[in-house]
């Protein structure tokens, strides 16, 4: 049966053009790129600020395949996460959104400004804005619609270099206790005790010393514990039996497009991932992008685990 449409499904001229002007103001920040002076933390900001408050909206057409990345995390009762990487905290809503008895629901029987019965667009934001997360006294997480699995961790960590996108994090988490908002990198950032899960969410791209950072998340997780990332890449011109080998095109476009925004897809990451990681789950997929009618990116999903008997020292 079609999901009932609500009352003020009819989009006003003024949310029309607010939208308009909130994609342009994003699409302003990608065509200027990431500056390319300044230590990494001032050129993130640079590029982030102007959009942060239009991050999460734009990135949902962009970043695929996050959700099912979080579907993958298993995080003990009283567990430790941290994301490397977090941006704005948005991942987690993910969780909420899986905990939910009708796992389809948010993608289900949304107006036409993408709003769902509750009046909650694709970000789970209300019409005044507020998420299901830190909106305090009455949010999902504290009334158990959806958010048990976050409420249930001891700890969760949201970790990034970019006090813009950490403002937006802070300000969706407010209402959650075990959530620590945390400026710092990615490659440096150890938490006190060995954690339970790791992930990041197309961060990796982004980060120069990539192979650092995957080092420093392995050092972090307890042995048995649990590593995930999805991401942009494309192969490497001969890749390893069994793994998509991409076109030429492919190889030389996607790096070259993405370069301008200080994104940097290639093979690297994955096959590092996989050597380090030798019990794992990979899927490589291909996405739309907006505004290049044709053209799919290929990202991959990783879930690994740390062997239990690891020469990967921890040192915490
Ligand atoms: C494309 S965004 C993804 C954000 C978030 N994971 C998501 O899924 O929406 C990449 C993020 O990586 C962060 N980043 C880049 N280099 C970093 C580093 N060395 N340490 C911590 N965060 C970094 C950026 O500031 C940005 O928030």
């Amino acid at each position: 049966m079609a999901a009932p449409v609500r009352s003020s499904a009819v989009a006003s001229p003024r949310n029309r053009l607010r939208t308009w002007a909130d994609e342009a103001r994003v699409l302003a920040a990608l065509l200027r790129g990431q500056p390319r002076h300044g230590s990494l933390a001032e050129r993130l900001d640079a590029f982030y600020r102007p959009q942060a408050g239009q991050y999460d909206r734009f990135r949902e057409r962009l970043l695929h395949g996050r959700r099912e990345l979080i579907a993958r995390l298993q995080v003990p009762a009283g567990g430790h996460l941290v994301e490397l990487g977090a941006g704005t905290g948005r991942n987690l809503l993910f969780f909420v959104e899986l905990d939910r008895a009708e796992p389809d629901r948010a993608e289900q029987g949304r107006d036409e400004q993408g709003r769902d019965e509750q009046g909650r667009d694709e970000l789970g934001r209300d019409e005044l804005g507020r998420d299901e997360l830190g909106a305090g006294e009455g949010s999902r997480a504290e009334t158990g619609q959806g958010g048990e699995r976050l409420a249930a961790m001891g700890r969760i960590d949201l970790v990034d270099l970019c006090p813009a996108l950490l403002a937006e994090a802070r300000r969706r988490t407010a209402g959650m206790a075990n959530v620590r908002v945390i400026e710092a990198d990615a490659c440096t950032y150890r938490p006190d005790t060995p954690v339970d899960c790791v992930y990041f969410a197309y961060a990796l791209t982004m980060i120069p010393d990539w192979r650092g950072a995957i080092d420093n998340a392995l050092a972090m997780l307890r042995p048995g514990g649990q590593l995930g990332v999805v991401d942009f890449y494309v192969s490497a011109a001969d890749p390893p039996a069994g793994l998509v080998r991409h076109d030429r095109f492919t190889r030389w476009f996607w790096p070259r497009w993405f370069a301008h925004d200080g994104v940097h897809p290639g093979p690297g990451p994955l096959a590092w991932l996989r050597e380090c990681l030798p019990v794992h789950e990979l899927q490589e997929h291909r996405a739309p992008v907006p505004y290049l009618p044709g053209l799919r990116v290929p990202y991959y999903l990783f879930v690994g685990r740390k062997p239990q008997s690891s020469r990967i020292s921890g040192g915490i």
